[in-house]
């Protein structure tokens, strides 16, 4: 394990009773339930205070203090580009008050501002937001976070809120693990995700559908494009002008365009977008399996909807499929395949409260399992300073 990390940093004198002792925090490596071991990394790095540490009994404020020394330094940034995900446990943290106060100090760059939410979230606080609130009976395939767009944070922040009586545990794998293992076992399907469409300058196709606010089936849907992409639209405008403010913001922030499909509640929208589904990350040079082409096609099967019109059965809306870039489908015995393979390289987070999961956006995918009970994780999204290739 790092010595970094294990080495001492002076964090800082307790607020109360020990004005003249100086608090040392270290955080030391422990080995949790099902972690693997990826070109001799662990995945995740599990991180704890030291015995010493805990037993000072540290606050809040005397571990961001510590955490800011380790961002400053270059730690931070450096185990995650290792590891692809911190977890820490025993932090004292209960709440997303205490996870607002405390995120920033990892130094990441900014807040990353989200365009074309398609979920159930909601704010909770400065920097915090819920991650989902699809009931604990829906499941979700791996993706990374906003992959099947072009505006994507870079880090997840996953706090363990509430842990509810069964499942509920977010699986994590690496993509970049993934990408050698399809490149290995499903080398035709790599390549024509490369090639197809490559000479007219195209990736994989994503379509997505989002009705209208007005659509009686949109909170059901739990989206819609007004509130998703219409942040300039004002009173009085017309369905024209709307429809054009939202064309706008997906050329200009997501590179996407808009398709309108009429109907009597100012027409549902599907955001095509072209979006590489491996790219090269600028710090390492290695290829990441950077997408959300499982869950698009997992979502679909679960609800009916491979065959067009890909209208969901027994439930509001529509789940567009992706195609290969000249826009050809893409066979489901590799989707298939796909999904295996990430089970089988999975790392499921087995959440105790105050649990926090930091993650590398670009090389780390992340899904949820279903769940019984009680269950709150949280989310902060931000964008930082690596970068992937434009290629
Ligand atoms: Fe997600």
């Amino acid at each position: 394990m790092s010595a970094t990390v294990a080495s001492s940093v002076a964090a800082g004198v307790p607020s109360s009773g020990h004005t003249s002792s100086i608090l040392i925090i270290e955080f030391t490596p422990f080995a949790v339930e099902g972690q693997r071991s990826i070109d001799g990394n662990a995945f995740p790095l599990a991180l704890k205070l030291s015995e010493a540490s805990e037993k000072a009994a540290p606050s809040l404020p005397a571990v961001k203090e510590h955490i800011q020394e380790l961002a400053r330094d270059g730690t931070i940034r450096s185990l995650l580009n290792q590891h692809g995900v911190l977890f820490f446990r025993g932090l004292p943290l209960k709440t997303g008050e205490d996870l607002s106060f405390l995120v920033d100090a990892f130094g990441f760059r900014e807040e990353h501002q989200e365009i074309g939410l398609s979920g159930a979230r909601s704010s909770v606080t400065k920097y915090i937001k819920t991650a989902s609130e699809l009931p604990g009976t829906v499941s979700m395939h791996f993706h990374n976070e906003y992959a099947r767009t072009n505006h994507f944070p870079e880090i997840v922040f996953f706090f363990s809120e509430r842990v509810p009586e069964q499942g509920g545990q977010t699986p994590l794998l690496s993509s970049v693990e993934l990408y050698d293992r399809l490149e290995k076992e499903l080398p035709e399907f790599v390549k024509e995700l490369e090639e197809k469409g490559k000479s007219l300058h195209l990736c994989v196709i994503g379509r997505q559908y989002y009705p209208s606010k007005h659509d009686p089936e949109a909170p059901a849907v739990g989206y819609n494009w007004q509130d998703s992409y219409g942040f300039n639209i004002k009173e009085g405008d017309s369905l024209e002008v709307q429809h054009a403010k939202i064309e706008k913001i997906l050329r200009e922030e997501n590179q996407a365009t808009a398709e309108w499909q009429p109907d009597e509640y100012g027409g549902r929208l599907h955001v095509v977008q072209h979006v590489p589904a491996i790219r090269t990350i600028r710090s390492s040079g290695k290829r990441s399996f950077f997408n959300g082409l499982s869950g698009v096609y997992g979502n679909a099967k679960r609800s009916g909807s491979l065959l067009p019109p890909h209208k969901v059965q027994n439930g509001p809306g529509y789940k567009l499929p992706s195609s290969y870039g000249d826009g050809s489908p893409i066979p489901d015995e590799y989707h298939e395949r796909l999904i295996e393979i990430q089970d089988e390289i999975a790392f499921l987070v087995p959440w105790q409260e105050g649990d926090v999961a930091v993650v590398n956006n670009y090389t780390v995918q992340h899904s949820r399992t279903k769940f019984v009970g009680n269950r709150s994780v949280l989310v902060s999204l931000w964008d930082d300073i690596d970068d992937f290739v434009r290629e």
